[in-house]
């Protein structure tokens, strides 16, 4: 999950690469480094090529903003190259430190080297090499692949670079996305992949290269995206993608068609508060032609020739991991209540590693923001291998996930920055609804069911307007609750899910302890820990379980609890009982996680900035788990 940018062509290269880096922070930013290389003859230095000069590093502990610093203090370290690479580290092997940050250099200094993923073989590789007299000053996997490049390189006859690298790749195992420059072949940039994303970024005589399109975009739209198995030969004139087994590839052009603006922050003072706010318009980009209300009906068209299999469906199973998950849990409640299909929904990472019931007649929806999550990938991979049908959920046009099942369908969430998952989520989640009735059709609801859901949809965007309008008072709510230790989150039915992704949602950026529970499971446990110190979030709507809920709230509060409801505007009631009320429009059950979890990021978000914290870049966390 760390970011990975590189440069070949005719501009200044370490500006670029530092940029490009900033664009990655989301993706690990605990140490980042740039390697330049002058590049082939091309004397923006003034002195001409020297091809024994090695490439030239500067890397640091620390996130981008610390590597700017050093560059700047450099002495003109990097300046003058016209080729590079970068990267920005989260940490796998290996403590956060100057030594274990990438690129890596072999020992004459004249391969670079920048990995995201883990090599699997890597203690192996290290007594092996270690043989042929190669010293380790890094605690980190990624070492060994250089090392190993540069060991292959010396000690077969006739071997060149990229016979070196793609030797190299053959023997370790393990996920990897690399960049490699050498300057002993110094017009070349090689990237190859494996279990983690690459990008080449085709320009006029110039090339970039990243982990995701972000960096890309504002240097060009047309990329080619690498897949697994995959290596690219990239010199100024032009490039070629090859298997691992040196296979040319013919590999398409894709056109990017997002924008710079959208990954930026438009005046929000964090990606998290932006992406909040954007939820209104993102469920309408979700929706755009799919929820048809003249006609009365969902047109999926991702799913459109596999519609009548997956009505068919013995069972659903969902997997995802994290925020994915928590949506994939009400697309459970979705799915059994309007499609009357059974649905079971597994941790990603849980269901590799049982022995699945899962074969042909089966059919897994697997959710995931990044579409490169690890074990979201591994799960479905296992599913298809077992014979059954796997539909995507993602988010990241082009990603793995989105490339590997069956069909699926796109959120349009539009580039998701803050690592806490906020709009994503919630359209993951009106993608669920949306097949979900989508597979009800005919089946097992009437026309004027759908079209009653299908009206709800359509006004959901004005409804969560009017939430984000009550912010001063969430703002005002957090101020006061900033300092708690632990906290409570309760929820029943469709709101259960929202309950656990609330408690995630404010643990992720706050550090606060929070743990989301079934309201009526609070009496076989959590009621305990209740007294003044430990603050309960209580989701009440006014729905068929609400006075149930309100006798919860009054359990909590003879004990001393502080409770802080979600309730239905206009409900004057729950105001007795709650010590603070944050209110959301009415409206009918399913339709309410995706009303109700918006004060709850709000809520998370004001809390963690006024403890001072990173919301952004929460520590320890990273945007996309591209490992186990
Ligand atoms: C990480 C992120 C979470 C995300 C989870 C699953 O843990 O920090 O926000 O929910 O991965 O990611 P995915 O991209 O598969 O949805």
């Amino acid at each position: 999950m760390c970011g990975i940018v590189g440069y070949i062509g005719q501009q200044e290269a370490a500006p670029l690469l530092l940029k490009g880096l900033q664009r990655l922070e989301y993706r690990g930013y605990d140490s980042a480094g740039i390697a330049v290389l002058d590049g082939v003859r091309c004397d923006v230095l003034g002195g001409g090529m020297n091809d024994d000069a090695g490439v030239r590093v500067v890397k640091r502990k620390g996130n981008v903003a610390s590597l700017g610093e050093a560059l700047a203090g450099s002495n003109g370290a990097v300046s003058g190259a016209t080729m590079g690479i970068g990267h920005t580290r989260w940490a796998t092997h290996g403590d956060p430190s100057d030594r274990n940050a990438h690129p890596h250099v072999s020992a004459d200094g004249q391969i670079a080297l920048i990995h995201n993923g883990i090599i699997e073989n890597h203690a192996a590789l290290r007594v092996e090499l270690r043989k042929h007299g190669y010293e380790f000053v890094s605690d980190t996997d990624s070492e060994v692949l250089v090392h190993l490049i540069d060991h292959l390189w010396k000690s077969i006859p006739f071997m060149n670079f990229e016979g070196a690298v793609r030797e190299a790749l053959s023997i370790v195992d393990g996920a990897y996305g690399i960049c490699v420059i050498s300057s002993r072949e110094p017009d070349k940039l090689l990237v190859a992949r494996n279990g983690s994303p690459l990008v080449i970024g085709v320009g006029e005589g110039e090339y970039f290269v990243a982990s995701d399109a972000a960096p890309i975009v504002e240097h060009t739209r047309r990329v080619v995206y690498l897949s697994d198995g995959e290596m690219g030969v990239i010199t100024r004139d032009g490039y070629t993608v090859k298997s691992i087994g040196n296979i040319v590839c013919e590999k398409g052009l894709t056109e990017l068609d997002f924008d710079l603006e959208e990954i930026e922050k438009a005046g929000f003072e964090h990606f998290m508060l932006k992406e909040i706010f954007e939820q209104p318009e993102v469920m309408q980009d979700v929706m755009r032609g799919r929820v048809r209300l003249d006609e009365g009906r969902i047109q999926l068209g991702g799913i459109a020739d596999q519609l009548e299999q997956l009505r068919e469906a013995k069972r659903i199973v969902i997997c995802a991991c994290g925020t994915s998950w928590h949506a994939g849990l009400i697309g459970e409640y979705l799915i059994e209540e309007f499609a009357r299909i059974p649905v079971e929904v597994d941790y990603a990472s849980e269901f590799r590693y049982r022995s699945p019931i899962v074969g042909p007649g089966d059919v897994m929806i697997v959710i995931s923001q990044s579409g490169e999550t690890a074990d979201t990938l591994a799960a479905l991979r296992l599913a298809k291998e077992k014979g059954a049908m796997v539909v995507g959920i993602c988010n990241v046009v082009g990603s793995t996930i989105a490339r590997e099942t069956d069909c699926g369908m796109y959120t349009h969430a539009g580039p998701e920055i803050g690592v806490a998952s906020t709009k994503a989520f919630t359209a993951q989640v009106i993608v669920l609804t949306m097949l979900a009735l989508a597979l009800s059709k005919d089946r097992t609801m009437t026309d004027g069911e759908v079209m009653d859901a299908l009206r709800c949809l359509n006004e959901l965007p004005e409804r969560v307007k009017r939430i984000l309008d009550y912010n001063g008072e969430i703002q005002s709510i957090a101020e006061e609750y900033k300092n708690a230790r632990n906290f409570l989150y309760l929820g029943r039915g469709y709101n259960f899910p929202v309950a656990l992704e609330g408690a995630l949602k404010l643990k992720e950026i706050s550090y606060i302890h929070a743990e989301g529970y079934p309201a009526a499971e609070m009496k076989h446990g959590p009621i305990a820990l209740i007294d003044e110190e430990m603050p309960v979030v209580v989701i009440a709507p006014k729905d068929d379980t609400y006075q149930k809920v309100l006798s919860n709230i009054q359990e909590v509060k003879a004990r001393g609890g502080r409770v802080i409801a979600i309730a239905t505007e206009g409900d004057e009631e729950i105001r007795e009982l709650a010590d603070h009320v944050m209110y959301v429009p009415e409206g009918k059950a399913f339709i309410m996680p995706l009303l109700t979890v918006i004060p709850l990021q709000l809520l998370s978000y004001y809390i963690a900035t006024l403890r001072g914290c990173d919301v952004d870049r929460p520590r320890n966390l990273a945007k996309s788990v591209t490992v186990e």
